[in-house]
């Protein structure tokens, strides 16, 4: 009996993990080959499946999101891999919003993790920032907030127009991803081993009142079942402020869907540019998301000239949230050293293609 369910512990253990990899549009479909080329180097036990939904498919068939897409991601899938999505040629970005927003939406991947380190100082554009002094991560409520498209137009294109916009907070919303951020705090470590300490709530409370005074309320409720944990709140608009004059006492940031959207992308500036910042859209216990934390740069695309190494991160984040560690670690450590040796895209300071800093980090990890 004992040996039975060893036995089966072990099959389970050993099969290989199902990655659902959706490219999607633009840089997108440059990037992901990269990242793809390092899990395989990585020599990650992993069973990968494309799928073609972005602008192509949507201008070829009007279909953004195949009857029972997300059911099948949700079923046959350990997680899914994600470019970026918007394309000109889509000025509604109607395929974006039902592939991305659905996705996070549909299969309820409601925190959104968003890491945000430094590999070198010569990549953030602060003076006497250390890769020690840039460690923290926003966790982003990804369901709900303005995101819900729910509101309307009234009396369109005359001067009496009313655009409405409404910002969705439920309890239920709230209140997990708070927890979320405060069981992140007690349950992970900084780059450099010392325990996380402290949850920052960001918000507009002052202003936004009725939905700032849930999170308010909430966030103090929470961090009562949380004593070791110390609590802090700023509004959004000062964090954004210290946030480029001194990043270095952030350690988990939790806010809404759309001040997330926000910061992640100024706190991307200090990692060296978008193209260095990588993100998982996560619901405990369920296929969850991964994707680089830039969209789909249509003035670079096509041009093997975008930055691959967000997607590569990306793709370490998805392996060690998988249990991948040891491999997600090796592909940490070959993009650290390509940072430093400088053998990386131009838009942090090297003079290699796509295709070649993807093709650099897979020999670095070969050959570890
Ligand atoms: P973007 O992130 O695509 O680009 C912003 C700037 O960063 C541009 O200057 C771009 O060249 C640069 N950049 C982005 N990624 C880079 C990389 N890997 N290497 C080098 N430079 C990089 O944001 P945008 O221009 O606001 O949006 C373009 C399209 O992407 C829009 O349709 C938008 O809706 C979509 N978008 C999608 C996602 C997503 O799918 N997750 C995220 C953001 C934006
Ligand atoms: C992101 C993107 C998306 C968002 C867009 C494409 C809808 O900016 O993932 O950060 O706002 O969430
Ligand atoms: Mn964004």
């Amino acid at each position: 009996m004992v040996q039975s369910c060893a036995n089966v512990a072990s099959v389970s253990a050993i099969r290989k993990k199902r990655i659902a990899v959706i490219p999607g549009d633009g840089i997108g479909k440059e990037v992901i080959p990269q990242a793809v080329r390092v899990i395989e180097a990585a020599g990650a036990a992993v069973e990968l499946t494309s799928f073609d939904w972005g602008a192509d498919r949507y201008l070829a068939d009007k279909v953004t999101v195949p009857p029972d897409g997300f059911a099948t991601l949700a079923r046959d899938f350990d997680a899914v891999l994600v470019g970026a999505f918007g394309d000109p040629r889509v000025p509604s970005n109607i395929h974006a919003r039902e592939i991305l927003l659905g996705m996070r939406r549909q299969m309820d991947l409601f925190a959104n993790v968003r890491p945000v380190r430094l590999l070198d100082p010569a990549l953030c554009p602060l003076k006497g920032i250390e890769p020690k002094d840039l460690d923290f991560v926003v966790i982003r409520e990804n369901t709900e907030g303005v995101y819900g498209d729910l509101g309307g137009v009234f009396k369109q294109g005359t001067p009496d127009e009313v655009a409405i916009q409404e910002d969705v907070n439920t309890r239920k919303g709230v209140e997990r991803i708070i927890r979320y951020a405060f069981d992140y705090c007690a349950s992970n470590r900084k780059l450099d081993g010392s325990p996380r300490r402290r949850v920052l709530m960001c918000d507009k409370s002052n202003a936004m009142t009725h939905a700032g005074g849930l999170w308010q309320r909430v966030f103090k409720e929470v961090a009562v079942d949380h004593p070791q944990i110390e609590t802090q709140h700023m509004y959004v608009d000062a964090l954004a402020t210290q946030m480029v004059r001194d990043p270095r006492g952030f350690d988990v940031i939790v806010t809404n869907n759309m001040f997330g959207d926000i910061i992640t992308d100024l706190a991307a500036g200090l990692q060296g540019g978008l193209g260095m910042a990588a993100s998982g859209n996560l619901r405990p216990g369920h296929t969850s998301m991964f994707e680089p934390v830039h969209g789909s740069a249509p003035p670079i695309a096509g041009r093997n000239i975008a930055n691959p190494f967000g997607a590569i991160l990306t793709a370490a984040m998805m392996l060690a949230h998988l249990g991948m560690t040891g491999e997600a670690q090796k592909i940490e450590a070959a993009v650290l050293e390509a940072v430093r040796q400088k053998k990386t895209t131009a838009d942090i300071g090297g003079t290699l293609g796509t295709r070649e800093a993807g093709e650099w980090v897979a020999r670095a990890i070969a050959t570890s």
